[in-house]
């Protein structure tokens, strides 16, 4: 089994910014270029970890390109860095370059949106503990809702680059289409699919909770149907997922039901990113009435699902 990294080594870099751009209405890609101290840092980095952006500094946008629902929000000051996944990391010559793929959503992002080339930004990381790939297994089944789709891309990059013999195949769900942070497509044969999967040629699947693309409902019934109609060899398959509590918990259950390994990432709300304010914990397993907690910074972000207690 390949390694998670431990959380040990926090490095304080800068990054440049090469392009921002948006992608559908509510999200945006944002990539970054690092000095020489984040590529030693970020060289060789497992999916999963995640980077904190310093964005203190970063103006508020011209009032008419903030959405009216954010108007208030986009005034408060920024104190705490925020902790963002990374969609893609990329080596060149030993220069590094990570994508972030991020929802506009509060004072923070709103912000983001006005990052342009040439911009610098202070990033701490990368952080928490990333996947581990277990390579004795055949089927990787990634499962991504939301705002945990952006650690599943580098995922599935990572797996068919370095692991060949694997088969991986991505279940996208969100609430609309507009806000699947991804290019949807049509095939007449196939139906709807993510450019993004498909050009790493990862088969995928959509569920929206108003059935705007893809299966209406969530996307562990696209996930239980998929493995009701291929019924892959449980014991060769893994889950990784990542998205809102709830859906992780579904797909804990579901992977338990069948007996599939499971790897959850938990996107906990998260102040200090360290370790030091336990804002970040969730309730863990001890297979016993005891009670115990851990960091989702410092132990996480990816736990076992089995190691989770969700309620
Ligand atoms: C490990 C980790 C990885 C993350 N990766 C990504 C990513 O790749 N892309 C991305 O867009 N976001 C990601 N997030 C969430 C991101 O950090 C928040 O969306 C961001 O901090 C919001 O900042 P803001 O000031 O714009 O909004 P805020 O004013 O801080 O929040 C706006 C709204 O978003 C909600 N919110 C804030 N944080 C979260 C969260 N963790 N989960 C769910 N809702 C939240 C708040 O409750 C509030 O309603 C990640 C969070 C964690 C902990
Ligand atoms: S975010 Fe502060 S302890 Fe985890």
């Amino acid at each position: 089994m390949e390694n998670a990294t431990k959380n040990t080594d926090k490095t304080i870099s800068t990054a440049k910014v090469r392009s921002n751009l948006p992608l559908g209405p509510c999200f945006y890609r944002l990539s970054l270029d690092l000095d020489e101290v984040g590529c030693r840092a970020f060289s060789g980095i497992n999916p999963g970890r995640f980077v904190e952006l310093r964005l203190s500094e970063l103006a508020i946008p011209h009032s008419e390109s903030i959405p009216d629902e954010l108007a208030d929000a986009a005034q408060r000051k920024i104190i705490l860095s925020r902790p963002f996944s990374l969609c893609d990391v990329k080596e060149t010559d030993g220069k590094v370059s990570i994508d972030i793929l991020f929802k506009v959503l509060g004072a923070a992002t709103v912000r983001m949106t006005t990052l342009k080339p040439g911009d610098e930004l202070t990033i701490i990381g990368p952080l928490g503990n990333g996947f581990k790939i277990d390579e004795t297994k055949t089927n990787a089944l990634l499962v991504a809702g939301g705002l945990g789709a952006p650690p599943l891309q580098h995922l599935a990059d990572h797996i068919k680059v370095n692991y060949p013999h694997m088969r991986v195949v991505a279940f996208a769900g969100a609430q609309t289409y507009d806000q699947l942070p991804f290019t949807v497509l049509i095939d007449n044969e196939e139906g709807l699919f993510l450019e993004e999967f498909s050009r790493m040629r990862v088969e995928s699947h959509i569920a929206t909770d108003d059935g705007s693309a893809g299966l209406k409902g969530f996307v562990t019934q696209r996930l239980a149907q998929w493995i009701e109609e291929h019924q892959p060899d449980t014991s060769d398959s893994i889950i990784y997922s990542c998205g809102p509590e709830p859906m992780l918990a579904s797909v804990a259950k579901l992977a338990g039901e069948h007996d599939i390994d499971c790897q959850v990432s938990m996107e906990s709300m998260m102040a200090c990113g360290i370790g030091l304010c336990q804002s970040c914990v969730v309730k863990a397993n001890t297979g016993s009435d005891e009670t115990s907690y851990k960091l989702c910074c410092l132990d996480g972000p990816v736990f076992d699902s089995k190691d989770i207690d969700f309620g």
